[in-house]
């Protein structure tokens, strides 16, 4: 690890203090013209005596706009103690986590994963547009049937076309041939530019698609693409999981990634990260955007510099070995569970190295999917399948209840016991 130490409270007080020493401050500097100001002292009372030892409220109190990029180019001069916490943040995730070279990609805190997915289609789309001359009906998005509806929304913002590859229903992988064929039914199109979406973990089952495969097969098909992972679900799961992991940045073919650190991070909503290589973020540059200083190329605007210092803290409150550490207890718990269902006979969807157990419905009642807050693949219909995410708060004895639950609701369900019998 290059950047990612375990840091004690007093160590971040310290380092966060400085930073926020370093913003502007309201009160000692005379500034007229900045449509922004600290937190209203009515309603957040700054001189409350906890927060002498809680940086993370004073940054909040202090509320530093991050607007803009600031791994590249000029930021604007009154947020940048906070700032330099933000870069730190996104090399210390691209470098130790996405094994990507020193200083080699830009990135931000977006509102969520789904921001983060929709600014990597429309770099990759003006990309293709600026570079290549491309016209909008020639870049379509590639991606899995199991894809995250952020990217329906993408492709209906950025006015682009759409496919969907099938996945094999029992291993959840993309079926080459399917693959294969969706790609000749693009190129028919007249599509000449794919803008491939790979799911680091899939919502609903936790699956991992295969960059690899796109990278072979459009290349096979003589098709320029670009590849963005979509790890918000899984970005700070799977690399911990799976030592040997190729989907990171030293795949050549992969050139951008979205995490989510409010999801297995357990940080405040507005923590989505957005992480591209070099050279590529400037397909978005908002000229008009001329009264910031520096380079808007987000798709956010105002943002808070304070979700990122969050998200800085819980990755340095824990370093890296105490993040391996609590990953490795929920695949534990999730392993753990895995057994019991075995046991009962149960069969279910899992990914070795994830933390999502996806369980056909003929086996849980409506009742219990209640009584657990187990989540449906859909609201709209009958649901096909529910899952189980095995977050911090979904404990063995949990598990344990649920389990018990199952068995007796299968045991006194004589038609749910023959279909144990059969294979999902
Ligand atoms: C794989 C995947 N991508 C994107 C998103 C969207 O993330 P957010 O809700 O933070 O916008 C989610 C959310 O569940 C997800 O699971």
């Amino acid at each position: 690890m290059k950047y990612w130490t375990k840091l004690s409270h007093a160590e971040q007080d310290e380092i966060i203090t400085k930073a926020l020493a370093d913003n502007i401050d309201y009160k000692q500097n005379t500034s007229l013209g900045i449509p922004a100001s600290r937190l209203d002292p009515t309603v957040f009372y700054e001189q409350a005596p906890f927060l002498k030892d809680a940086p993370l409220l004073r940054a909040y109190i202090q509320n530093p706009n991050h607007i803009g990029c600031h791994t590249l180019g000029d930021s604007e001069l009154f947020f940048r103690g906070t700032q330099k916490l933000e870069r730190e943040l996104i090399e210390l995730i691209s470098v130790d986590i996405f094994k990507a070279e020193p200083l080699s990609c830009d990135g931000y805190v977006a509102s969520g994963g789904t921001e983060a997915n929709i600014q990597a289609i429309w770099m990759y789309r003006n990309l293709f547009m600026h570079k290549y001359d491309a016209q909008l009906n020639e870049i379509a998005i590639l991606s899995s049937a199991h894809t995250h509806y952020s990217i329906a929304k993408a492709s209906n913002l950025l006015n682009l076309v759409s496919y969907s590859v099938p996945v094999d229903d029992k291993t959840m992988e993309i079926l080459p041939d399917q693959l294969g064929e969706t790609i000749n039914i693009a190129k028919d199109h007249g599509i000449k530019y794919f803008i491939v979406i790979a799911n680091l973990g899939t919502t609903m089952f936790g699956s991992i698609d295969s960059p690899s495969l796109y990278a072979e097969t459009l290349s096979n098909h003589g098709v320029l693409f670009k590849i963005h992972i979509d790890g918000a679900f899984g970005g700070f799961i799977y690399p911990f999981v799976d030592h040997e992991s190729k989907i990171n940045f030293s795949d050549p073919n992969i050139s951008s990634i979205t995490l989510d650190a409010h999801k297995m991070l357990q940080a405040p909503y507005g923590t989505g990260i957005f992480i591209a290589r070099k050279g590529q973020l400037e397909n978005v540059y908002t000229r008009e955007a001329s009264y910031i200083n520096g380079m808007d190329i987000t798709l956010s605007g105002s943002r808070s510099g304070a979700n990122a210092i969050a998200v800085w803290m819980i990755l340095h409150s824990y370093g890296s070995y105490g993040w391996l550490e609590k990953i490795n207890k929920l695949i534990y718990r999730t392993d753990w569970c895995c057994n019991e269902l075995n046991k009962l006979g149960v069969t279910y969807y899992r990914h070795p190295k994830m933390n999502i157990i996806t369980i056909p419905v003929r086996y849980i009642t409506t009742e219990l999917a209640h009584e657990y807050g187990l989540v449906p693949d859909t609201h709209e219909e009958a649901p096909n399948w529910y899952k189980i995410v095995v977050m911090d708060h979904v404990e063995l004895h949990h598990l344990q209840k649920f389990i018990t639950e199952l068995g007796n609701s299968l045991s006194t369900n004589t038609s749910k016991l023959a279909i144990t019998n059969n294979p999902a």
